[in-house]
Parts: structure tokens; sequence; C-alpha cells
């Protein structure tokens, strides 16, 4: 995908980035990112969003390459549809390379331009738009549509009239370089949700604006075009923003301390398969990615938490977890406790109190207390409720 033609006068001029360890400073990406950018060549000729600065020499010379394929000299404008710094680090540079280029944006972008960067720009450098404003290129022309919240408030899509393209900033967007083997839907759920999760109805709204649209393609500011069965992608998409669950399945999330809790989660797990279910993840949550795990929350429509007590509440992977959750605005799910203690187990209330800010939570019984390690009406309590899961 990298250096290809979108269409005949649309062209990728974003760039990968293989050495980043984290991705926000946060996010573990194995397969690295793409930041992307692309260049729409008409009477006037508009750059799409600019790159981190990790990677401002690669994406001058993929600039400098487009430029001199179609013998063009000069860029018009920038349109900035996102002004976090992975997309806007090189609105100085551009300046510099393009002195008459006109930015593009709406009057928050221009806001946030200034914090970040204090350009100090000028009247002249700056195209302020609205909602459904309309930019004529010659034979292309771009209408903008508000997008805010879809990740920062600022953010705003657009879309091509002449080749059906939606530009739609970090939407649909994807850990992962352009060019790995992985597939998408993996590392589109673990984005969006960690990103975007907690603007699910900003999200809605976006979607029922682009359903007003003819989009023949989607070019997203991280990850690959998409331009086939495009209705997948939306289909996710509104599956996750309405918070439902994607598949019927079981996640089991456990925080052990010494190993009883694992074994109980284990346990918990080998009887749901012998009663037949088969779609079951099994997760050591003090090992495993968070923002995976997080992820795996909103696939699944049955959660099974199983943790140890610690300082009178519940241990501090799970506390975070869950709290992350909350912050997510996770909501829609059947849940069932599984606590451990060995004087006063206090894993499940506070695992309660901290789902208590979460929507439409529904718990399945029993919660199954274990005193330090399961016994044999721990295992007959487990049962009772691997049956009522399953109902
Ligand atoms: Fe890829 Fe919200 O920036």
């Amino acid at each position: 995908m990298l250096n290809t033609n979108i269409t005949d006068s649309i062209k990728y001029i974003g760039v990968n980035d293989l050495n980043i360890d984290l991705f926000e400073n946060q996010y573990e990406v194995p397969n690295g990112i793409s930041y992307n950018s692309y260049i729409i060549f008409d009477d006037k000729n508009v750059i799409m969003d600019t790159v981190d600065e990790r990677k401002t020499d690669e994406w001058l010379t993929n600039i400098e390459n487009a430029l001199k394929s179609k013998n063009v000299k000069t860029i018009d404008y920038l349109i900035v549809s996102h002004v976090e710094p992975d997309h806007s680090g090189n609105i100085p540079t551009i300046l510099k390379r393009f002195p008459t280029i006109k930015i593009v944006g709406n009057s928050k972008t221009f806001e946030m331009i200034e914090q970040f960067y204090q350009l100090n720009l000028k009247d002249e450098q700056k195209l302020i738009v609205k909602e459904n404003d309309i930019l004529n290129l010659g034979v292309h022309t771009l209408k903008f549509i508000m997008a805010p919240m879809v990740h920062w408030p600022e953010v705003m899509v657009t879309y091509d009239e002449k080749d059906k393209i939606l530009f739609s900033a970090d939407g649909f967007g994807k850990f992962g370089a352009l060019n790995t083997t992985e597939d998408w839907l993996d590392e589109a759920r673990r984005y969006y949700i960690n990103i975007v999760g907690k603007y699910g109805m900003q999200v809605q709204m976006l979607l029922k604006k682009a359903s007003t649209l003819d989009i023949k393609t989607i070019c997203p500011l991280h990850g690959e075009i998409l331009n086939k069965n495009l209705g997948y992608y939306i289909d996710k998409y509104n599956t996750w923003s309405s918070y439902l669950p994607e598949e019927n399945g079981i996640l089991i999330v456990y925080a052990s301390i010494h190993g009883h809790t694992e074994k109980a989660a284990k346990e918990m797990c080998r009887i749901l398969k012998e009663n037949g279910e088969k779609n079951i993840k099994l997760v050591d949550l003090a090992r495993a990615d968070l923002s995976e795990t997080i992820s795996d929350a909103y696939k699944y429509d049955k959660i099974i938490l199983a943790a140890s007590s610690y300082n009178m509440g519940v241990f501090p992977c799970m506390e975070n977890y869950l709290r992350q959750l909350v912050a997510k605005n996770f909501q829609n799910r059947k849940i069932a406790i599984i606590e451990n203690g060995t004087w006063a187990p206090s894993a499940a209330k506070s695992m309660k109190e901290i789902l208590s800010n979460a929507k439409n939570i529904e718990y399945i019984e029993p919660i199954i207390t274990i005193k330090s390690n399961m016994n044999e009406q721990n295992i007959k309590d487990m049962k009772e409720l691997s049956k009522n899961i399953l109902k």
C-alpha cells in the first residue's frame, strides 16, 4: 500500500513506523503503526494531514516523489483532520516547505494548532470550515463533516464527492504498519476500543452522517485503506460504538497472587468446556496485554472475573482493569464472579463497587467465594454457575 495510488489523482504518501515501542506512550504495537497521509492532485493540490515528527524525512521524500510523478511544483492546501501530534507533528515543516500553503480546519483545529506549535498563523494562511462546507479543487469537491470526539473535539472527516472517498481521521484506523500480514479485525478492535471506545455516542453520530454518503473507499489516518466489503467494517463500528457484544462466548479474566485463583479460573474453564461451551478465552491479567484484554471485554457477551482479595479490596491488576473498562464506557454485559481471600474475602464486593459505575451489568449467580484454595463445595458451586452461564 505504501507509495501507491488510491485513484489516478489521489496518492498515498504516509509512512510506516516500525521502531515505535509504545504508541501514545502506552500501547504496545508489535507490528508498528502507520501514519497515513494523502495527496490530491487537481487544479488546486491538497495534502490530507501530516505525520508524526518521528517520520519527517521519509514523509517529505514521499511528497517530493509524488510531486515529481505529476510534475507539480506546489501544494495549495493542507487539510488537518485531527491535531493529535501523530498527525499534526509536521505542520511547521509543511509551512516551511510550501510557504503559501493554506491550512484547512475548523475553529477548534486552529486553537489547538496554536497551543501545540505557536505559529501565529495569519488569516490568509487559514481556511476555517464548518459542517458541510465545500472546497472545490477543480474536478474534486471536498465536503467537511465535523466528527467531534472521534477522538478529540476538533476532529473532522472529509468526503471527496468525485472519487467517493471518506477521509475518516482516526475512525476505521488500526494498530499495525501497512504491508504486514495481520488480520484487520483484532488490531482494529484493540485500537478502536482503547482509543475511541469511550465515545460511542459520537461515533454513532458520525456513522449516521456517513450513511447519507455514497462511500466507495475509506482512507483512515492509521492502517489499511478500505475499499472492499465496507459494510463489514461499518457493521463492526456500529457494534462497538453501541457497546454490544460482538460474539457469544466467555472471557475468563483472572488475577491470581499465588496460583490458587488461577487454578479456580482454569477449573471453571474446564467445567464450561465439559458443558459444551467452545468459545472461551482465558486470560492471566497479571501478564496479558491490558489493551488487548480491554478489547476482549467488548468482544464477548459474558465475562467471568476471578480475583484475589488484596488490602480489603481486589488485586491491583484487576482493579486497574475494571476501572479502565468503566472509564471507556463499558456496558451491557453478563458477569460472573469468583473471589478468593484467606481471612476476609473482599474482591467480589470491590469488583461490584467499581462496576456499579457501568451501565446495564447483569450478574450471573452464584458468586463463588474461595477461602485460600478451591474445595469440593466451590467446585459444586462452579458447576451450578456454569449451568446458569450457559442457560
Ligand atoms: Fe491517530 Fe487521535 O490520533
